[in-house]
């Protein structure tokens, strides 16, 4: 697109195992790399893992192995937890210095004149220091200001991810966005399931996973693919565009 600034790569709930064994019979390691190695990611300017890159509960080897894969590239790499990371383990294999505050990894990242936020979401809650902290970080920036977070901070339709692993704090991290007035796109994962959504003046963009997609309309787990989904961000003057990629 014509007046483009940024383009952001955004790979969320990877769910890479401790060693090469498939993951619930899914390559996931295969997954990543073909989010990774696309066409798609070509010409990133940075590159976002939104949470969930180990499996079941921060297993070291998954780290070991992303921050492999994503060591070579020529553009930053941007790491939030989710509820299956261990932010003590993640932090030996990726660069979160200055980055991690009481326990929780929460920053403020500028690029090409725009400000992006990251929050820690991954027991399943926003802090109050985080909101507090966003809302003064938030109100010292001209512009729209834009936010990752690795949990939905709505509900979105999906059955199965709605009813048992939303934020649980939704009402009070709403709160909070909604008295933020240049804050505009939030960007997530979590669900497994693209979704894009309105939350009052906030557009919600929910990233696929790597792993696999689950069916948004049956009220418990049902596989919906095993097949890498991701997506990019475009970012302009008068815009924003995400883009879904599967292979
Ligand atoms: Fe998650």
């Amino acid at each position: 697109m014509n007046g483009k600034l940024l383009k952001i790569g955004q790979i969320s709930d990877i769910h890479i195992g401790d060693d090469e064994n498939l993951v619930q019979g899914i390559d996931v390691r295969a997954n990543f790399q073909k989010a990774l190695c696309s066409k798609s990611m070509e010409d990133i300017d940075i590159l976002v893992l939104s949470g969930d890159l180990a499996n079941e509960d921060g297993e070291p080897g998954a780290y070991r192995f992303v921050s492999d894969q994503v060591k070579d590239l020529k553009v930053p790499v941007l790491v939030i937890p989710g509820n299956h990371d261990r932010l003590e383990t993640m932090a030996k294999y990726f660069d979160l210095e200055g980055r991690i505050h009481g326990g929780k990894c929460y920053f403020k990242y500028e690029v090409s004149g725009r400000t992006f936020f990251f929050l820690d979401s991954a027991c399943g809650t926003v802090s109050v220091e985080q909101l507090e902290w966003l809302k003064s970080e938030a109100a010292k920036v001209e512009g729209e200001v834009f936010l990752f977070m690795h949990h939905p901070p709505c509900f979105c339709g999906h059955r199965f991810m709605d009813s048992k692993y939303s934020l649980k704090n939704k009402e009070e991290v709403q709160a909070a966005f909604e008295s933020i007035p240049n804050l505009t796109h939030i960007f997530c994962g979590h669900y497994h399931s693209h979704f894009e959504l309105e939350m009052g003046r906030q557009k919600v963009h929910v990233a696929p996973s790597t792993q696999m997609q689950i069916d948004s309309n049956a009220p418990h787990f049902v596989l919906k693919s095993s097949s890498p989904e991701w997506m990019t961000i475009e970012i302009g003057e008068n815009f924003v565009e995400t883009a879904v990629y599967l292979r």
